[in-house]
């Protein structure tokens, strides 16, 4: 539970109550949220999601695994506020989502570096898109701290052409922690990665976030991966995007050391989420049928 142990809050816990690091304490809040958007040419309109009901608590790492086109990057956008509900309400720590803010940070699957800047330029890039109150002494202590976590010191000056995949990711996970958001939003983050740094990159987030201790929500098409790094995984049927099954992933952390993939409840839970989303692979691959 380290993890929920590092989690920000507020309030002093009653001196009779549990340990603070026991409670749930909701960060994402969705409620019955329908979004989709206006197809001008067409002249209809698109339910990309219907009626998602999903609460992230604070320290927790929830995964979204479903078909292509089922909506998880627009779930993700919803939380960003890149997009706007039509229907039910997205909140962040207790209010409703308007718009983009500093408390949320992305880390994208093609990386969306600026090939032109060196490695430490594009993770202080946060610090001139938002004015986060900070002195210029704490933005380069900032910038050289998540240099050294994701391991690029030496890479500073670095240009993204001269970096593996793997590399340029941490560029992007580092980019995203420099603003110290309460939540970490990842769209796919390894798909561009091969196999075996993919491997590495995910023992590495999973140690990253238990330092940081940030909300993660997750995106993958890697059952595997979602069972590697999720608390929970919720599972997204084709589209409109609803909710399948939350499945709850009770494995020991830090799951990369544990080696859990020889465990027989891995591979019992891997059976059960392929079941989940074998339907709804085959819908999006033959097209919609309803
Ligand atoms: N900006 C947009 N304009 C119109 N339709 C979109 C837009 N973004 C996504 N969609 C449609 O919404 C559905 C869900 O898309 P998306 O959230 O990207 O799914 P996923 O990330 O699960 O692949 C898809 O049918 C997609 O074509
Ligand atoms: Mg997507």
């Amino acid at each position: 539970m380290s993890r929920l142990e590092t989690g920000r809050r507020t309030a002093a816990p009653e001196p009779s109550a549990a340990p603070a690091s026991d409670e749930a304490v909701p960060v994402i809040v969705s409620t019955n949220l329908t979004v989709g958007y206006k197809l001008h040419r067409e002249r209809k309109r698109l339910t990309a999601l219907r009626d998602i009901s999903l609460t992230v608590n604070a320290g927790e790492f929830v995964v979204l695994v479903g078909p292509s086109g089922c909506g998880k990057t627009t779930f993700i956008n919803a939380i960003a506020g890149i997009v706007e509900p039509w229907e039910g309400s997205i909140e962040v720590n207790g209010r409703p989502v308007t718009g983009p803010g500093p408390d949320r940070a992305m880390v994208f699957q093609d990386y969306a570096l600026m090939p032109w800047r060196t490695v430490e330029s594009n993770i202080r890039m946060p610090f001139e898109l938002q004015d986060l109150g900070i002195s210029k002494e704490e933005m380069d202590e900032r910038v050289r701290r998540y240099i050294d976590l994701v391991d690029l010191t030496g890479f500073e000056k670095s240009f993204p052409y001269e970096l593996s995949g793997g590399m340029k990711q941490r560029v992007g996970i580092a980019r995203a922690l420099v603003s110290e958001p309460d939540i970490l939003l990842a769209d796919e983050p390894f798909a561009a990665i091969d196999a075996m740094t993919r491997e590495a990159m995910q023992g590495e987030l999973e140690r990253f976030v238990a330092k940081t201790g940030q909300t993660v929500v997750f995106i993958t098409h890697s059952i595997d991966e979602a069972i590697t790094l999720g608390d929970r995984i919720a599972v997204i049927s084709y589209r409109p995007g609803r909710i399948k099954e939350i499945v709850d992933v009770d494995l020991p952390r830090p799951r990369f050391d544990h080696d859990v993939k020889s465990l027989p409840e891995y591979s019992e839970l891997r059976d059960h989420i392929w079941r989940l989303v074998k339907d709804e692979a085959l819908q999006s691959a033959y097209g919609d049928t309803r």
